[in-house]
């Protein structure tokens, strides 16, 4: 029988978790679900754990489930634990949007100089979390989704030493049903091939004869006579430029819009930022509204008002990989996992986003190889920003910090990258126990 504990249990994507587990019950032996928050997180965490043992009840089922704020409690023995939790709530995340922008730069949360923030905020955490399970659940396997997944993932392998981690997103989901809904092909009679890093990943695409339909899917999706599609609740649907996808040969993820139309997307968010509705600021409401619906003890069911969030399919990540382990399924997914060669043109030791099936021991990532020139400057670059802001944020390393802000391509270099920096340092100094 299984225990899963789940961190940030008091997020508004829990009742996704639940019907995601509800949903594979015949495959998932559970006997306990633990509920994991903080003292700031306490109502939240009351609200949605209720919520959640409604949907258990109406399924007829007799999975226990515990709200609690003692991590230590829920980790005791635990075969998987999840992690979904974000250090200072929305309210960081609105600093790390807005800060950016009232200098007129991208304050994106998972990639701009907002994400490096997060992920300054998120690593300390993750490896306590790891300290802990060493002591109270030493051969459990880690589910991280909290963002920024890729470099908090890297983290908590490289730096944490907790090789049985799996980082998961929800993007990757979508690109494959875009595909099939763009090629009138079912899902499963596709192969798909996903590389690259964490909310900066390509892919391809080969149908049942052995075909290739990645170019196709780029004029499909992304031509002239089309409207560019973002499947994503969270990003700004500006069109690609379609010539330039077309050159690259692969098909981009939608968070490649904050770089290859920089300008565009800045442009959007500034018009955001100036009438107070940043996505943080959006995303308040939208929780709120749906806190306000898991108030309702009549509620037993995921409401449709939470596909509003980005992280749609997210369970179909999380508790498909779970099960996927459990059963030696061996799922076709998409992991942030150890490189080891997967990608040539990266280190073998850092965490790649990467396709293969997700077998007992884990995922095996299908050989990927070497990325045509003109991505694999920008990924070296990402991924050394990447393994600069882990080295940053353990070592609370000003030097390291300001040489990640120097290099990521969302943040102008010099005195612009310093003074965000400082004031970044500044506003988020409760959460920032390294620095
Ligand atoms: P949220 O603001 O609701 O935070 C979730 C919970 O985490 C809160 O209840 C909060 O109190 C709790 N928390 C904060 N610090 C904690 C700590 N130290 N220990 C335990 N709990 C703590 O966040 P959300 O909008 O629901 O998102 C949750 C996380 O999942 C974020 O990090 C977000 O970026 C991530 N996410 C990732 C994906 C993906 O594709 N990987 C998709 C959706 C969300
Ligand atoms: C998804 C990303 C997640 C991210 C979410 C943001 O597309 O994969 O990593 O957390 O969008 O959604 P939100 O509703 O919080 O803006
Ligand atoms: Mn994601």
């Amino acid at each position: 029988a299984l225990k899963i504990a789940t961190i940030g249990g008091g997020s508004s994507y829990t009742p996704e978790l639940i019907e995601g587990y509800i949903k594979r019950k015949d495959e998932l032996p559970i006997k306990e679900i633990w509920l994991v928050d903080i003292e700031a997180g306490k109502e939240k965490l009351e609200t949605v754990g209720a919520m959640a043992k409604r949907m258990v009840k109406a399924a007829g089922l007799d999975w226990e489930v515990h709200l609690t704020l003692d991590r230590r409690a829920a980790l005791k023995d635990a075969d998987f634990v999840s992690t979904q939790f974000r250090v200072g709530l929305l309210d960081a995340r609105i600093k790390d949007e807005r800060i950016p922008l009232s200098h007129g730069v991208l304050g994106q949360e998972t990639n701009g100089a907002g994400g490096m923030f997060k992920a300054f905020r998120t690593i300390p955490v993750i490896l306590g979390i790891i300290e802990d399970m060493k002591e109270l659940c030493p051969d459990a396997w880690l589910v991280n989704f909290t963002n920024p997944a890729g470099m908090v993932t890297e983290a908590a392998i490289k730096h944490g030493g907790w090789k049985k981690t799996a980082g998961l997103c929800n993007v990757p989901i979508g690109h494959r049903k875009q595909a099939a809904e763009k090629l009138g092909i079912p899902e499963e009679d596709l192969f798909f091939k996903f590389a690259g890093i964490n909310h900066f990943h390509w892919h391809r695409v080969w149908d049942k004869q052995g075909n290739e339909r990645t170019q196709e899917l780029i004029d499909l999706i992304y031509g002239p006579q089309e409207d560019s599609e973002s499947h994503l609740k969270n990003i700004h649907n500006a069109p690609f430029h379609y010539e330039q996808i077309k050159d690259l040969g692969m098909l981009p993820c939608g968070y490649h819009r904050y770089y290859y139309i920089e300008d565009e997307m800045l442009k959007h968010s500034i018009e955001e930022f100036e009438k107070g509705e940043t996505r943080a600021q959006v995303v308040k409401e939208t929780e709120a509204r749906l806190f306000e619906l898991y108030k309702d003890p009549n509620l037993d069911y995921k409401p449709k008002e939470l596909e509003q969030r980005g992280g749609t399919h997210y369970s179909d990540a999380a508790c498909e990989l779970i099960a996927s382990i459990h059963n030696d399924k061996r799922t076709d997914m998409v992991v942030s996992t150890e490189n080891n060669g997967t990608i040539t043109d990266l280190p073998y030791d850092c965490v790649v986003e990467v396709s293969g099936p997700v077998t007992a021991h884990g995922h095996e990532p299908y050989n990927w190889g070497a990325f045509p020139p003109a991505a694999r400057g920008i990924i070296q670059v990402m991924k050394g920003m990447e393994e600069t802001v882990i080295r940053a944020a353990i070592d609370g390393d000003y030097g390291a910090a300001l040489h990640a802000f120097t290099i990521n391509p969302l943040v102008p270099g010099g005195s612009m990258a310093k003074t965000l920096l400082d004031e970044l340092l500044i506003a988020h100094k409760d959460h920032l126990p390294n620095f």
